[in-house]
């Protein structure tokens, strides 16, 4: 990212949509059948909006570490498909049931309900496709391998859909703090993590030492997100979201307001968001980091309102 260094934060953003997007594009040109319902599905749920978080941490963390970007475009994509592809499945009617996404008709709605779930599982597998293939000039084979395994493991039964099970299996169930917080870590805060530590691995040996310290701000940061997240669900508006306001509470899902409240629920984000501006401010002082796009980010997470 250090070409776009000098950029506002609002404009890295942008920088990393445009870059994600065109990356995306190139990725399916690629693929057979490019016209067919599924490669469309695929684009649908990948290309018409989204936050990006993901992709944004890779490539800034990789320009705190001074990464060229040509190395970090494969982990940014690849986190990005996992993470689409958990959208889509996450609001079939076998889970969450939802009909509004990023302001459109979920994939199903739009696609049919087959196609939706194969778009999820292709997306799932290009992502594998893209980074163990796709070219990361510096990036050597030993950490191209250990990439592909960060990414599967915080994609599968240990991460994301081990958290997307644990979710379903709360809903009317009276559960503790303890629970809803791994529920969290693993449905939201793997991938996160995930997009942090693959970065740190395209910086290659000079990184492992700030690991601790990185994975300490990615627990944190997965955490507050998931946690505005279920804030927003009860305080946000549906147009302003783009997914439908209501939808946890309709489910009956285990949430930090629905557990604490929404006033307790906020001051538990706000204690996360102090901790994450913490461990940046280890980084600075330990290790002569340059934080600041990261600080903005941490407060976006928070501040966000979609
Ligand atoms: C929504 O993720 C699902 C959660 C993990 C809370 P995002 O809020 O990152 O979704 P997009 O990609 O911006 O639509
Ligand atoms: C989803 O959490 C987390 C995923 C792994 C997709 P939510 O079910 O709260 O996400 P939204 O609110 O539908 O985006
Ligand atoms: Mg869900
Ligand atoms: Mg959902
Ligand atoms: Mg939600």
């Amino acid at each position: 990212m250090s070409e776009i260094v000098t950029l506002s934060f609002a404009d890295q953003r942008q920088w990393v949509q445009d870059r994600v997007n065109k990356t995306l594009l190139k990725q399916f040109q690629h693929l057979p059948f490019n016209q067919s319902q599924l490669v469309t599905a695929m684009k649908y749920g990948t290309l018409l909006g989204g936050k990006r978080l993901r992709p944004f941490l890779v490539y800034a963390i990789g320009d705190m570490l001074n990464v060229a970007v040509e190395n970090l475009d494969v982990s940014a994509v690849a986190v990005e498909c996992i993470h689409a592809y958990s959208l889509i499945h996450d609001d079939l009617p076998a889970m969450d049931n939802d009909n509004l996404r990023r302001g459109q008709p979920t994939c199903h709605i739009a696609f049919g309900e087959a196609h939706a779930i194969l778009a999820g599982d292709a997306l799932q597998t290009l992502a594998f496709d893209i980074l163990s293939r796709s070219a990361m000039p510096d990036v050597s084979d030993t950490n191209r391998l250990a990439m592909i395994a960060e990414l599967a493991t915080a994609s599968g039964a240990a991460g994301m859909c081990g958290g997307q099970a644990l979710d379903m299996e709360s809903e009317g169930q009276q559960i503790d703090i303890a629970t809803l917080e791994s529920i969290h870590h693993h449905k939201t805060g793997a991938l996160i993590r995930a997009a942090i530590r693959m970065s740190a691995l395209a910086a290659g040996s000079q990184s492992y030492k700030l690991l601790p310290l990185l994975d300490n701000y990615a627990n944190v940061i997965g955490l507050l997100f998931q946690v505005h997240d279920d804030i927003l669900d009860v305080t946000g508006d549906t147009d302003t979201l783009g997914k439908n306001q209501g939808s946890d509470e309709k489910h009956k899902k285990s949430t930090y307001p629905s557990l604490i409240g929404v006033e307790q629920a906020q001051k538990k984000a706000n204690n996360l968001f102090e901790q994450a501006l913490d461990t940046l401010y280890r980084l600075e002082q330990q290790y002569g980091l340059n934080t600041e796009t990261l600080q903005n980010l941490t407060h976006f997470i928070i501040e966000r309102k979609s």
